[in-house]
């Protein structure tokens, strides 16, 4: 008889989304469309998938839910913070993703969620530009025109909304995801990243080339007793320090960077190349994009941030220290295969990316092949269901006492944390990714983690 010593999903789940654009309202137009009835949560996996659980005679196929207790859709209360002000029915609205007819229904619902003032530090992503933003508080120190609050203040006023939108909405729980912009690449630095006394002095410091605004939504999440959810590539919650954080806060946290699209494809079809011991002497991928995210990314320093999540990807699915013959060979130190990756601002497009592989291959006595992918996706419309994913499983984390790194999350992430401390590999595979998330929805249903990772 199994057993589930998950605390159960009573009362309201807050998820308070950092970022009010394209992604976060396609999320929760989708959440209150379903919840009418008008339309259907498809690409969820909390929604949809069946799970196996027992073996033989004995084994059924169930959702989620049958298995491990889940917030139910109609039990989210939403919140956001964002740099502009419109509501989330306007910026529904301007980004285009979804057409009128399919927000009208939700109107109202979506007008009542007005976006808090983001703590927000425009050297961190310098092509937006709007005013909805947490102001210092007054000093005669400050006069001469300081125009954004210091790293702990923003910490503190971040703690203070989250309490009062849990007060003032009767949630039980609260989950913070950010659906932001990229900010711009913030090397992890030792002396400030690796232990929570230093980034917490650091914050006091104001130190604000080490310490982006992601860092401080995070530990104010945290700190509240919320798990924090990183969507964007930013190294956010991807430094040892809030790693001990989550430790001490007892909180689950996952990121990084939703794995919608060309990284989907490709974590599904890099495994087809190593299963099959074809060799591969470069990949490279190009994107056009026309939203506010691909202009964010025009900018070469928070496109930076997003290549280096992009390009990770491949590097533990196909391995030259592994198999050189198959991989040691194609760039320019020929160690490895050439593996590029491109995005191009292109306005006409909007949210509706295009994106194009090519893949060099090659096979018996290293004759070369080539595969041509070209994946006319939606970005937001692959996010939303990573959003709610993400929201529902962390919550439940929380409640089944696990805490620090979800790595069962990796699934749902383009560059998915690890201890590098330590040496740990992440897993890019996409199929092994699935084993991580059953066996951990398995366990924390009370049944046996039974399918071996290798
Ligand atoms: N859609 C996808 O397929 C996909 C995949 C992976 C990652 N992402 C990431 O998700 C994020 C959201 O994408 P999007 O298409 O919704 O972008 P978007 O530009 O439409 O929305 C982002 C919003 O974040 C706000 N913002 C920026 N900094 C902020 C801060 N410090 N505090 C509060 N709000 C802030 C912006 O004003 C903007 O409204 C991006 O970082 C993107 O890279 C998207």
């Amino acid at each position: 008889m199994n057993v589930s010593n998950v605390k159960p999903a009573d009362g309201k789940l807050g998820i308070m989304l950092v970022g009010n654009g394209a992604v976060a309202t396609t999320f929760m137009t989708g959440v209150f469309m379903t919840r009418k009835g008008l339309t259907k949560p498809v690409g969820s996996m909390t929604q949809y998938d069946k799970i196996r659980i027992g073996r033989g005679a004995d084994k059924k196929y169930l959702k989620y839910e049958e298995i491990v207790p889940l917030a139910r859709l109609d039990d989210i209360v939403f919140g956001c913070w964002d740099v502009y002000p419109q509501n989330a029915y306007q910026s529904a609205i301007y980004a285009e993703v979804l057409k009128e007819k399919d927000i009208e229904p939700v109107r109202a619902e979506l007008e009542a969620i007005k976006p808090l003032p983001a703590a927000f530090d425009k050297n961190y992503v310098k092509r937006l530009d709007g005013d909805n933003v947490k102001r210092p508080t007054p000093s005669p120190s400050r006069e001469g025109g300081e125009q954004i609050p210091t790293r702990w203040e923003m910490v503190e006023a971040l703690r203070e909304d989250i309490r009062a939108f849990k007060a003032a909405n009767g949630c039980a729980r609260i989950v913070v995801l950010w659906a932001a912009s990229t900010e711009i690449y913030v090397p992890v630095d030792e002396h400030v990243h690796y232990r929570l006394a230093d980034l917490e002095a650091a914050m006091k410091a104001d130190d604000r080339e080490r310490i982006a605004p992601s860092m401080c939504y995070a530990y104010a999440a945290l700190t509240e007793g919320a798990p924090f959810i990183m969507g964007a590539p930013n190294t956010t919650v991807d430094i040892p320090a809030m790693w001990e954080l989550a430790e001490k806060t007892r909180m689950p946290i996952a990121g990084k960077d939703f794995k919608t699209g060309q990284t989907l494809v490709k974590s599904g079809f890099a495994p087809i190349i190593g299963t099959r011991c074809l060799g591969l002497s470069g990949w490279f991928s190009t994107n056009i994009l026309g939203n506010r995210d691909g202009l964010v990314l025009d900018e070469p320093a928070n496109f930076r941030t997003k290549e280096v999540s992009k390009l990770s990807t491949l590097e533990t699915i196909l391995r030259p220290d592994v198999q050189p013959d198959l991989y040691g060979h194609g760039n320019d130190e020929d160690t490895q295969y050439c593996h590029k990756v491109r995005i191009n601002y292109y306005p006409p497009r909007n949210d509706n990316k295009e994106g194009w592989d090519n893949i060099d291959i090659f096979g018996w006595m290293g004759y070369p092949m080539q595969v041509k992918i070209n994946f006319l996706c939606r970005d937001s419309i692959l996010a939303a269901p990573l959003c709610l994913d993400l929201c529902l499983l962390s919550d439940l984390a929380a409640r089944a006492g696990r805490y620090g790194t979800q790595r069962f999350l990796s699934f749902f992430l383009k560059s998915p944390m690890h201890d590098y401390t330590v040496g740990e590999a992440p897993v890019n595979n996409l199929y092994q990714q699935y084993t991580l998330l059953k066996n951990a929805i398995r366990e924390m249903g009370g049944y046996e983690a039974d399918e071996e990772l290798d």
